[in-house]
């Protein structure tokens, strides 16, 4: 820890150098959508974050509040509110890390593609400004249904020339929060040691939990994995009935957002083996984008390791998977190219 923090006068730099190494490098972090149920809690946990040294939070409204309030919070990164399409830009500008939760959840009756016709637009209109402002940023990407504006984003980084597959994640972290919870709970393990990959997308069926690969290990019985894997493909419309029409998984949401990000920091920042499961563009199966186990570096993207040893169950998971999340890589592909 710098020793310079005895002669800074301004309480705010005192705290802001007291959290700042010289082996930690400057690290910009752009919030988009954080007024929103998933982006303030978000906000707080990028805030905590010693990893960050900027944190910019952006919305159509609502961030000067959100951004006066996180602010105040005594750690290393300085905040700033944006607001409105005018200030995209400067939000963007020099991002490392942008943070996509922008756009509206799901009501209890709703498919995760029921949101396609809203939220198409808005990741869209978002990725064109990303192209423009911080091309070289690593894109995490929230808003649903992930299955298709992971591919939306891909299209619209390609027509800018801006694409690098490296780059963009579709952020299933929620799914294997979820998977390590419920497991620890069947197997009766401390949910601290738990490890669990999710592969496939973030929808339904697709959510593939791999309970054979699980650690530490445990002898559940194959209707336990059943239901173990049923809870996990269902989690988000466990919350979304629970909450009743206000919305879906928001504070969980956070928690898995900023593990995703902090992921990325370390990568980026050159922390050896961060591993971590993520929708990417993919070749372990046929189709273009998939989620599993991705090794983060300096650049993004180090590798997509191999699935693994899967057990029958899990194959027939995995064929199942592949029609409904090819349909929702297509749409989201034609979308962007018709639009
Ligand atoms: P919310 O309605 O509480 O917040 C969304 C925020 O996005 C709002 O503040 C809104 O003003 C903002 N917004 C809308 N258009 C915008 C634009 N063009 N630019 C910037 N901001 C814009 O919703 P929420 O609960 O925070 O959920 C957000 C999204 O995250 C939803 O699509 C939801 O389905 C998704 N989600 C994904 C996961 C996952 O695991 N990937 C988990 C939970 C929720
Ligand atoms: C989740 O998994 O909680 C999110 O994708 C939100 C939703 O609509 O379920």
């Amino acid at each position: 820890v710098r020793s310079a923090v005895s002669r800074s006068s301004s309480s705010n730099r005192l705290l802001t150098r007291t959290f700042a190494t010289e082996s930690v490098p400057e690290r910009k972090v752009a919030v988009l959508g954080a007024a929103g149920g998933i982006g303030q809690p978000l906000a707080l946990l990028m805030k905590l974050n010693p990893l960050v040294s900027k944190l910019a939070l952006y919305d159509i409204a609502g961030t000067p509040g959100v951004a006066a309030d996180v602010g105040h919070v005594n750690t290393r990164s300085e905040v700033t509110g944006y607001v409105g399409e005018e200030q995209l830009g400067k939000a963007l500008e020099g991002s490392d890390v942008v943070i996509i939760p922008a756009g509206v959840p799901r009501k209890p009756g709703m498919t995760r593609d029921d949101l396609f016709n809203i939220n198409a637009g808005i990741v869209k209109s978002l990725c064109t400004a990303i192209a423009k402002y911080c091309p070289n940023a690593l894109v995490n990407m929230i808003s649903n249904p992930v299955n298709s504006t992971v591919p939306i984003a891909a299209e619209v980084f390609k027509k800018a020339n801006t694409y690098d597959e490296k780059k963009l994640f579709g952020v299933t972290t929620l799914d294997v929060v979820r998977a390590k919870t419920f497991y620890a709970g069947k197997a009766n393990v401390p949910v601290a040691e738990v490890n669990v990959p999710v592969i496939g997308g973030h929808a339904g069926i697709t959510i593939l939990p791999l309970f054979s690969q699980a650690t530490p290990k445990a002898n559940l019985t194959d209707d336990t994995i059943v239901a173990l894997t049923k809870r996990t493909q269902d989690g988000g419309t466990e919350v979304v009935e629970a909450k009743a029409g206000k919305g879906s998984a928001t504070l969980s949401m956070a928690y898995a957002g900023a593990l995703f990000a902090d992921a990325c920091l370390k990568g980026l920042n050159g922390v050896p083996d961060v591993v971590e499961c993520s929708f990417v563009q993919s070749t372990v199966t046929e189709l273009p984008f998939f989620a599993s186990k991705v090794k983060l570096g300096k650049n993004g993207v180090e590798s997509v390791l191999d699935l693994g040893p899967l057990s029958d169950f899990e194959k027939e998971g995995l064929e199942k998977l592949k029609p409904e999340l090819k349909a929702s890589i297509e749409k989201g592909i034609q979308f962007a190219n018709a639009n």
